[in-house]
């Protein structure tokens, strides 16, 4: 018999009844997914990022495979907030899943634009603000900037009443930096990783192999850097922590819980492993009382470091 655990956690504003979620970009509109496994198991679901705008994305090759991880450069191709309200959220609003969705704006106007043509949409538990696609040119750089990074998660909040989770990027000197901004201005959660920017190349071609030259690195590979980023924003800020970065197995999973996430999201994994998500659900109750506790948020942040 499986051990009674509660799964349930709170991310500010929003309750989920387990802290496993899909990650933005890595699932599609969810409609893809629901022949592999069953959506309402999952915690939430964060589709890939909108845009005010349709955009048609980079120039392909978009995904190369690397060494224990992928590099993508998709460029945020989607059709835009109008088709996804008319042609995407039908579906996802038919799911007993807290759909997250994810938005991406050029200015801060934009963002806030954005975040109030979803206040109050049935169908729409919480959005995600989108700082960090390192794949895209233009515009203000949100998330690398502290100042900027506060003004925009302070005018969404402003304009828009859904929980507001805000998605760091590891490609900043101080990511602890750019969570304390997210939290000033009234994030209820932050959500890290997004992809760390690198680059394949092509020694005998003398090329990249991706078209766009550089490109977001995912997978099992940047999963030392995705803990090492948890933990230390888990130090500088009192918000929740969703983590991801190359989680596939129930240990690791745990291994983000313990160093402070209180949620977290598989990316990757769902391309090569899609039942991933599953597998982790199944295990986490056992995990959990493993560690003597009865509620997953008794571990969070748990991580016993420094040694003493
Ligand atoms: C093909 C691909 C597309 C992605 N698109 C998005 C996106 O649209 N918005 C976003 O916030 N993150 C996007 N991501 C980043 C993931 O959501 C996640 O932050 C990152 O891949 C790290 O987690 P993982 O190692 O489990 O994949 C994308 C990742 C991949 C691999």
């Amino acid at each position: 018999m499986s051990p009674s655990v509660s799964l349930s956690v709170q991310l500010g504003r929003l309750t989920l009844a387990n802290p496993v979620l899909v990650a933005s970009g890595t699932f599609g509109y969810a409609k893809e997914m629901s022949s592999l496994i069953p959506l309402e198991r999952l915690g939430g679901i964060v589709p890939k990022t909108i845009t005010r705008e349709p955009r048609v994305g980079n120039a392909p090759p978009r995904t190369v495979e690397v060494t224990a991880g992928l590099l993508n450069a998709i460029g945020l191709d989607n059709d835009g907030i109008d088709s996804f309200l008319s042609e995407k959220l039908p579906y996802l609003r038919t799911l007993r899943t807290p759909i997250i969705v994810s938005v991406a704006g050029r200015t801060a106007a934009e963002f806030e634009w954005m975040a109030q043509q979803l206040d109050g949409v049935s169908g729409v538990a919480a959005i995600e603000l989108n700082i960090s696609c390192p794949n895209v040119s233009g515009g203000i750089d949100f998330g690398t900037n502290a100042t900027t990074c506060e003004k925009v998660v302070a005018g969404v909040r402003k304009t828009c009443q859904l929980p507001c989770f805000v998605k760091l990027t590891p490609n900043v000197t101080s990511v602890a930096e750019m969570a304390r901004a997210a939290e000033a201005g009234g994030a209820d959660a932050v959500a890290l990783i997004n992809t760390v920017l690198g680059m394949s190349v092509d020694w005998r071609q003398r090329s990249t192999r991706l078209g766009n030259g550089m490109g977001g690195f995912s997978g099992p590979a940047i999963k030392p850097i995705a803990l090492r980023m948890v933990y230390q924003v888990a130090q500088a800020v009192k918000i929740p922590i969703i983590g991801m970065g190359g989680i596939t197995t129930i240990d690791d999973a745990m291994e983000f819980f313990v160093c402070g996430a209180t949620a977290i999201q598989v990316g990757t994994a769902n391309f090569f492993h899609p039942t991933a998500t599953m597998e982790i659900l199944d295990a986490l109750p056992a995990a959990v009382a493993s560690l003597g506790a009865t509620r997953l948020t008794e571990i969070v942040g748990t991580l016993a470091f420094p040694h003493k």
